[in-house]
């Protein structure tokens, strides 16, 4: 028997203040998270919803250093952008909070005191990177050097962004300091450690014994740590931004942003109602996390541990971490700027919030991987929410406003076919209810939708258009039934596309119904007046797709740009104009090319100066073969002074231009002109 509760608790990850929400993020977290709470709110249950801005960490503090403001200039300037974009696409969380609040430093401070005082803490000494010029220890973000893995140059003591490694600072070859590009030294510090193989066997039970139900990706996620061994985890770090160690002794650290952050769900609860207790400290509580799975380890292991070591609050019923979210084929990446941002979705899209919460639903990352592409995203307006839903509601409205002014017509007795149609109504209820409760969002979607099939089908079949010319009578029942389909779709789409939902309640003159009524056919009653139909959704046509998909394929141009910038050779020492003179430049023709004989790159070339003709031995014959360089122009350095090269004297230089890939081009005059022509 599956546990009865009396409340639910829904918390969203809080994402970091730090740049702008984008579709991964919601199709990963926010989306589920809100189908979930207003199916709950619509049932009638006692739920709250909480999330806010995770405002600490050194991303952070690192964007602040490069713009050159403070790390709360930036949270504030993101707390904000992200608190309005949610609230434009209908997120309806009871509180979008901050972790820099003021609730939350003392709720913090107050659960690391505790764990503190009872010695649930060690405390070690390690040696760690110090910036001795910026006389500040260096976190791990701060680390950069090369990869011992793929030989990236810019890795970080975290991570290499380029081959995706997980490291520890200690891998990277030549670190030095972001802050002021200094070698780091290392230096001693204590931190507080959170002994996390402490709680393997609780986990073990709770989680592997206990939690057999939750998704695979989750459960295989937790197993896997648990087979590994948990070690102890540290849970304070050496930095100025965040919340104080509250003890004596740790003047210059804060807590560790994974050890406040989650502590921000229950600040926020405290901070949205004085009764915050019964959904922190009751077992009659569902608390359920929505994460994305970069997060499972945090919200699975690290969490529990920390609410068990603390005792006073209850753990989450459930965890369902989504996959990633791909965009056209690649990751969403914030700093190469590849996603669709929230916040600029909603201007260029205006009255499409319901779109975006359909697709990106429709095909969230469930079970794996997934990918939004701007066509998927115009098929799916144009051939589900335009030709399914938004044809059927108006469909049903129009012939009610055409045959009947408006009125509902009267219900006369149904036929076998009127009773089928309703039944397959009727029957939706239990199907949606159990993939909504078992976080299949997405099969939850397609029962919602699957009620305006029913009725688009119904009205398919029984042609009122036609049967109002010999049995207008039938065609009251026919219209009846299909009016009451309609709210029904209100009710059933009204967690995944709430405007449209509310857009058909306004259609049809009707208060919003309780989700207990889904599948009664007798919602709207006969004789009410409707009001004025207007179209759901409109057809998105190809050329505003093609303009999101430029706007894309100027990123990737903008960033392949950028790739081949960071390759650049750095400049080389300074010289006088007088060296530079003393260059002799010309323009030449080159007019025999030949390889040299047992050699791989060296070519024999004969050249026309204008001065003379010689021979110029270059190692290009990787490059060019000696056919596409007969006859072209290009700069040939003269006065370079001979050498021999495999018996062959070279009298002079072809200019070359070496891209970031090593490919070789001719520099040539950008039109042709007489031979020994002065370059210069
Ligand atoms: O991954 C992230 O975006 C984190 N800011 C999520 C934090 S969730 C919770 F612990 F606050
Ligand atoms: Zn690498």
């Amino acid at each position: 028997m599956a546990k009865e509760f009396k409340r639910y608790l829904v918390t969203s990850a809080l994402p970091y203040a730090n740049g702008p929400v984008h579709i991964g993020h919601l199709a990963g977290v926010y989306i589920p998270s809100d189908i979930y709470t207003r199916y709950l709110r619509l049932k009638g249950c006692d739920v709250v919803s909480v999330c806010g801005s995770d405002e600490h960490g050194v991303p952070i503090t690192i964007k602040a250093r490069k713009e050159g403001v403070t790390p709360q200039q930036i949270v504030d300037r993101y707390h904000a952008l992200i608190k309005k974009s949610f609230e434009g696409l209908g997120m309806s969380f009871d509180i979008y909070s901050r972790t820099s609040s003021e609730t939350h430093a003392e709720t913090a401070s107050a659960f690391f005191r505790k764990l503190y005082d009872e010695g649930k803490f060690i405390e070690k000494t390690s040696m760690q990177y110090y910036d001795e010029e910026a006389q500040t220890f260096l976190a791990d973000r701060y680390i950069v050097g090369t990869c011992p893995k793929c030989g990236n140059d810019r890795a970080y003591g975290d991570q290499c962004e380029k081959c995706g490694s997980t490291l520890s600072p200690d891998e990277l070859i030549d670190p030095h300091s972001a802050v002021s590009g200094s070698v780091p030294v290392k230096r001693e510090t204590k931190h507080w450690y959170l002994p996390l193989d402490r709680y393997e066997e609780f986990l073990r039970e709770w989680i592997l014994e206990g939690h057999k139900e939750w998704k695979t990706n989750v459960y295989g996620q937790c197993k896997s740590w648990l087979d590994g061994g948990l070690q102890p985890r540290a849970v304070s770090r050496d930095l100025d931004w965040g919340i104080p160690v509250p003890v004596e002794g740790a003047e210059g650290k804060v807590l560790y942003v994974w050890f406040d952050a989650p502590i921000g769900y229950i600040s926020a609860t405290k901070d949205l109602t004085s009764e915050w207790e019964k959904y922190w400290k009751s077992e009659d509580t569902k608390m359920v996390h929505f994460i994305g799975k970069d997060n499972i380890v945090f919200h699975c292991i690290v969490f529990p541990s920390m609410l068990k070591a603390h005792g006073d609050y209850i753990l989450p019923e459930n965890v369902p971490a989504n996959e990633f979210l791909n965009l056209e084929g690649d990751k969403i990446s914030t700093s190469r700027n590849w996603a669709v941002w929230l916040h600029e979705y909603l201007e260029e899209f205006p009255g499409k919030e319901d779109v975006l919460r359909y697709v990106l639903c429709a095909n969230a990352p469930e079970t794996k991987d997934n990918d939004f592409t701007w066509k998927d995203f115009q098929a799916r307006n144009n051939n589900e929410l335009v030709a399914v839903l938004g044809n059927f509601v108006n469909r049903a409205l129009v012939l009610t406003q055409k045959y009947y002014g408006g009125k509902v017509p009267a219900c006369g007795e149904l036929n076998d076919y009127d009773r089928q149609t309703v039944s397959e109504v009727a029957a939706v209820k239990a199907s949606l209810e159990a993939n909504i409760e078992n976080y299949r969002f997405r099969e939850a979607l397609k029962d919602a939708m699957n009620i305006s099939r029913i009725g688009n089908k119904y009205l398919a079949d029984t042609e009122p258009w036609k049967v109002i010319k010999t049995d207008p009578k039938r065609v009251e029942t026919i219209l009846n039934i299909a009016l009451q389909i309609t709210a029904n779709t209100a009710i059933a789409i009204e967690p995944f596309m709430p405007f449209s939902a509310a857009k058909i309640l306004g259609m049809l003159a009707a208060e919003k119904f309780s989700w207990e009524r889904l599948g009664a056919m007798d919602l709207i009653p006969a004789g009410h007046a409707i009001g004025e139909p207007a179209l759901l959704f409109e057809k998105i046509e190809d050329d505003v797709i093609q303009r999101q998909l430029d706007k894309l394929a100027a990123t990737k141009a903008a960033n392949e740009a950028a790739e081949m910038n960071q390759s650049v050779e750095p400049q080389k020492d300074t010289i006088q104009f007088d060296d530079f003179q003393k260059m002799d430049i010309r323009v030449s023709t080159i007019l025999e090319a030949e390889k040299v004989a047992k050699t791989k790159k060296l070519l024999k070339l004969t050249v026309d100066t204008g001065i003379d003709k010689r021979v110029i031995v270059s190692g290009i014959a990787e490059h060019f073969t000696p056919e596409e360089l007969v006859g072209k122009q290009v700069l040939v350095l003269v006065n370079l002074a001979p050498r021999e090269l495999k018996g062959i004297l070279s009298n002079g230089m072809i200019l070359m231009a070496e891209d970031a890939s090593g490919k070789l081009r001719l520099l040539q005059p950008g039109e042709t002109t007489n031979n020994g022509a002065v370059v210069g």
